[in-house]
């Protein structure tokens, strides 16, 4: 099938429309630009994803079909250089971007978001610049997809506890260790990985690899069976004698804890955004059936208790859209945003939690079976609270930037 119309936004051009949008209380009306930018993913979801997201879920597929799309879109590769491929833009257009694929299937948002900002985004901050033509060009158009292996099973929240090694033997690494719950990783083609090249360090001996995939020395776990996002592919990286050559560190020795602490603060505004696409797509749902759902002589759009639920949702809707807003214009002017992103991933990811609970609630018996998304939300918001940093983690991320500004 033919590759959709192409939404070609020059970044020079964002640049512009940006300048004169520097304050936020002027980001609650977005840039033309980025206007159209967020209509073209809005009516492209509607047109195909939206249709098929429930058949995804249900027979776990990888959407490749959709993302190779979206690679001509500029989708894939949102804040890369046009000389090395990508389209270009900036966060803020990445989090547009994000919220509207994932409002029509989370599972494809999750499969942008790692590509963006987990795999590419390390690459493009801290690679030289051989490393960015040879990993991140060949993942722009959709055609290859990569991911991002922190996560052990002995530490996930613990991300400094590292214990896969990499040791030096003449002119390659060798690593070895397991890698858990890497989201892609059965439908990648490389992937930037953390081991410790100095146990002895701590956090500061984890270094930045990146490694093609299929390779020898590497190998997959089973595929998760999960709860959501299940057109996305999650397993474990096995690490076993795995040969790389040298130019495959990513940035300096010692300097990959401070690599995954940055690129998952860029992360989190991703899944913030997706959990925001997510919570959407569920008052969506909880609305127009609130019109066409009769009860009492009247549709349920009446009643209060219905209205109350609507309105509630709207509210957290709109607050963590414009936390994640902030998050996104504070990265793009190059200002801290630590806090700012784990605030909005912590308040979109909630509210996808309460939305798509909501939503269930107004579609009562319908909002349980397969034959409405209201269940496939419900289902998909909750990783949003787990995945790049649970809940509790951005808690702690935000109190430890807060009492930071509080120091006496
Ligand atoms: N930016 C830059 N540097 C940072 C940083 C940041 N955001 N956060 C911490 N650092 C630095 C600190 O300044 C400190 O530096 P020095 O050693 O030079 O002083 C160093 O890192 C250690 O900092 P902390 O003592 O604060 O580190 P910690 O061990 O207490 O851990 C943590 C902090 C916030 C709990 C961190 O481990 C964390 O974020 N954990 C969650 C991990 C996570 O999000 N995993 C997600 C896996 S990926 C995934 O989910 C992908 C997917 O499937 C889609």
């Amino acid at each position: 099938m033919d590759v959709m119309p192409v939404c070609v936004l020059p970044h020079s051009a964002l640049g512009l429309c940006l300048s004169g949008c520097r304050r936020l209380s002027q980001l609650a009306e977005l840039p033309d630009t980025h206007q159209i930018l967020r209509q073209t993913c809005r009516d492209y979801a509607e047109r195909e994803l939206i249709p098929i997201a429930s058949k995804l879920d249900q027979s776990h597929t990888y959407p490749a079909k959709q993302i190779q799309e979206l690679g001509a879109m500029g989708v894939m590769a949102i804040e890369v250089p046009e000389e090395l491929g990508g389209a270009g833009m900036d966060y803020l257009a990445y989090s547009l971007v994000m919220e509207e694929i994932s409002r029509g299937c989370a599972s494809t948002g999750v499969v942008v978001s790692v590509n963006n900002s987990l795999y590419i985004g390390p690459i493009l901050k801290f690679g030289t610049e051989e490393q960015k033509r040879q990993w991140i060009t060949p993942f722009t158009t959709g055609d290859k997809v990569g991911c991002f292996a922190l996560s052990e099973p002995g530490n996930g929240s613990d991300a400094g506890a590292a214990s896969t090694t990499a040791h030096q033997d003449g002119d390659q690494w060798v690593l070895n260790g397991t890698k858990a719950w890497i989201t892609n990783s059965w439908d990648a083609s490389a992937t930037v990985v953390f081991a410790t090249t100095d146990k002895s360090l701590k956090h500061k001996g984890i270094s930045a690899f990146v490694i093609p995939m299929p390779h020898p020395g590497l190998s997959l776990g089973k595929k998760e069976d999960k709860l959501g996002i299940r057109a996305s592919s999650t397993a474990n990286i096995i690490l076993e004698d795995c040969r790389i050559p040298l130019d495959n560190m990513l940035g300096p020795r010692g300097a990959g804890f401070k690599i995954a602490m940055q690129t998952l603060d860029s992360g989190r505004i991703g899944i913030a955004s997706q959990a925001l696409g997510i919570a959407q797509a569920s008052l969506d749902c909880a609305a127009d059936y609130a019109h066409k759902r009769s009860a009492f002589g009247a549709p349920i759009g009446k009643l209060q208790a219905v209205q109350f639920k609507l309105a509630d949702m709207a509210v957290a809707i709109e607050s963590a859209r414009l936390l994640t807003w902030k998050a996104s214009f504070l990265r793009d002017a190059q200002k801290p945003f630590t806090k700012e992103a784990a605030m909005a991933k912590l308040a979109a990811s909630e509210a996808a939690t309460f939305c798509s609970h909501q939503a269930i609630q107004v579609l009562g018996g319908m909002g349980y079976v397969t034959d409405m998304p209201a269940e496939r939300h419900y289902r998909d918001a909750r990783i949003t609270e787990i995945y790049e940093g649970t809940s509790e983690i951005q808690r702690l991320v935000i109190a430890g930037q807060l009492l930071k500004e509080y120091q006496p």
